[in-house]
């Protein structure tokens, strides 16, 4: 299963691992390791450049992990933030919507927790058979203790978006942003899975990429309509094959508590179409939730319109470590050559790790010191690596795995004429340049 053997190629060449496995691990968390954490920046680089840097109007903020919890009673997150956990007679766990599509294989969107029971009751558990008992509702906040003795409950956000909204007047305030304008962070946000799966896909602590929109509400609907298609092609730009992603908006009893309407961007993973990321028009409920409980003024008065009103948000919710499954999903390919198996990560040259890596033929011979110049030049202008062990072809292998588009090789050839040999990632193929022209001939392709 290609999926799997993703997994298995991220845990041996250090895109990540599962966290304190020395201890066993700890379900739904993981942590980036050196190459990982390349491609993670690499991503956040790009949406931030897309949002924050290519749209005048769109400003970032980073705001704190924990915060008031009034701001979680007003966005709704302490009463209604909650998935319908279902056990066995013997204590085994389970959200009531995953076992039943997975033992009943029924769909349960949009369906209410007696519906939900009926077909929980005709199900047994997957892990002893035995009967499951009555459903419960589960809040999905982490809580943590503030102050001596732990006295006051504080939580660990769930999403980043309400530390936008929150600032809201302040950035209004302390920019020069009129109405349309929007906000953009990139942050961790934390939610207690019932069961966490598929590696990053659905983890307990997960980076958001989010961006809050704030437009008079008569525009709402036009502006989501612009969002939708930015943040598709946003993937497509990047390289994901346009076959491979869908919009799928939500019927209204899939909705979340705050959406009047969501459209989900959804990935062809090989468990299904899931979402990768929501485009949601929040309406005015965020800014007049928290107008009633901080009883302060949220309101906009727009000059050129001469009114005043609550701005609605349109959000644009990305999930981080989604976004980097999917762009190693996309990449991954296996390949005949020369009768042997090539694993190889054709990821956007502005994601991959490196952008190229540098080999002398051999450690000797004057060759590793007219590679390692060559390395810092390179080094200088983007993320490069220098490898001097192993066979030539072993080294090229090792970088189609981890996506490195150019591979370097300095032989004794260069010594005669300065020049060296480029190897293309994707085609494989080879060709001399000249020492002078190499910096200009990477920077041209990637
Ligand atoms: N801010 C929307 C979400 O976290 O899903």
């Amino acid at each position: 299963m290609k999926y799997e053997q993703l997994i298995d190629l991220c845990k041996r060449r250090g895109f990540f691992y599962p966290t304190a496995e020395l201890y066993g691990g700890l379900a739904g968390f993981y942590d980036y390791g050196p190459i990982g954490v390349e491609i993670l920046n690499n991503i956040k680089k790009e949406w931030w450049k897309s949002l924050v840097h290519d749209n005048t109007n769109i400003e970032g903020i980073n705001g704190s992990i924990i915060t008031n919890s009034k701001v979680w009673d007003a966005s709704g997150h302490v009463s209604e933030f909650s998935d319908y956990l279902v056990k066995c007679c013997k204590g085994h766990e389970f959200k009531a919507d995953q076992v039943i599509e997975e033992i009943a294989k029924k769909k349960t969107e949009g369906l209410g927790v007696k519906e939900l029971q009926k077909i929980v009751d005709k199900i047994m558990c997957p892990k002893c058979k035995s009967k499951f008992g009555k459903i419960s509702k589960f809040n999905l906040m982490f809580s943590t203790g503030l102050g001596p003795e732990n006295k006051e409950t504080v939580y660990l956000r769930p999403e980043t978006a309400q530390l936008i909204y929150i600032n809201f007047k302040n950035v209004l305030n302390t920019t020069r942003q009129r109405v349309p304008f929007g906000i953009a962070q990139i942050g961790k946000a934390f939610r207690n899975e019932i069961s966490p799966r598929n590696a990053l896909f659905r983890m307990r602590e997960f980076l958001q990429m989010e961006m809050q929109y704030f437009v008079d509400p008569k525009e709402a609907s036009k502006t989501l309509d612009r969002w939708k298609k930015e943040r598709l092609n946003w993937y497509i730009n990047l390289g994901i094959n346009k076959a491979h992603l869908r919009l799928r908006e939500h019927k209204n009893k899939e909705l979340a508590h705050y959406a009047k309407k969501a459209i989900d961007v959804e990935y062809k993973f090989e468990f299904g179409w899931k979402e990768i990321e929501g485009i949601h028009n929040r309406g005015t409920y965020d800014l007049s939730q928290h107008e009633k409980l901080s009883k302060k003024d949220l309101k906009y008065f727009d000059e050129e319109k001469n009114k005043k009103y609550i701005p609605a948000i349109i959000e644009t919710s990305a999930g981080l470590d989604r976004a980097f499954l999917v762009f190693l999903a996309d990449a991954y390919a296996e390949e005949k050559v020369k009768g042997e198996k090539r694993v190889v990560l054709r990821i956007h040259p502005k994601l991959a790790a490196y952008k190229v890596a540098v080999f002398p033929l051999v450690r000797k011979d004057g060759l590793d010191k007219k590679a390692k110049k060559i390395f810092d030049t390179l080094n200088n202008n983007f993320n490069t690596l220098y490898d001097e062990r192993g066979s030539i072809g072993r080294r090229y292998r090792r970088q189609d795995e981890i996506g490195t588009p150019y591979c370097i090789t300095i032989d004794y050839d260069t010594k005669k004429d300065n020049t060296v040999t480029v190897r293309d990632r994707d085609s494989m193929k080879q060709k001399r340049v000249k020492i002078d022209e190499i910096l200009d001939y990477i920077s041209k392709n990637l």
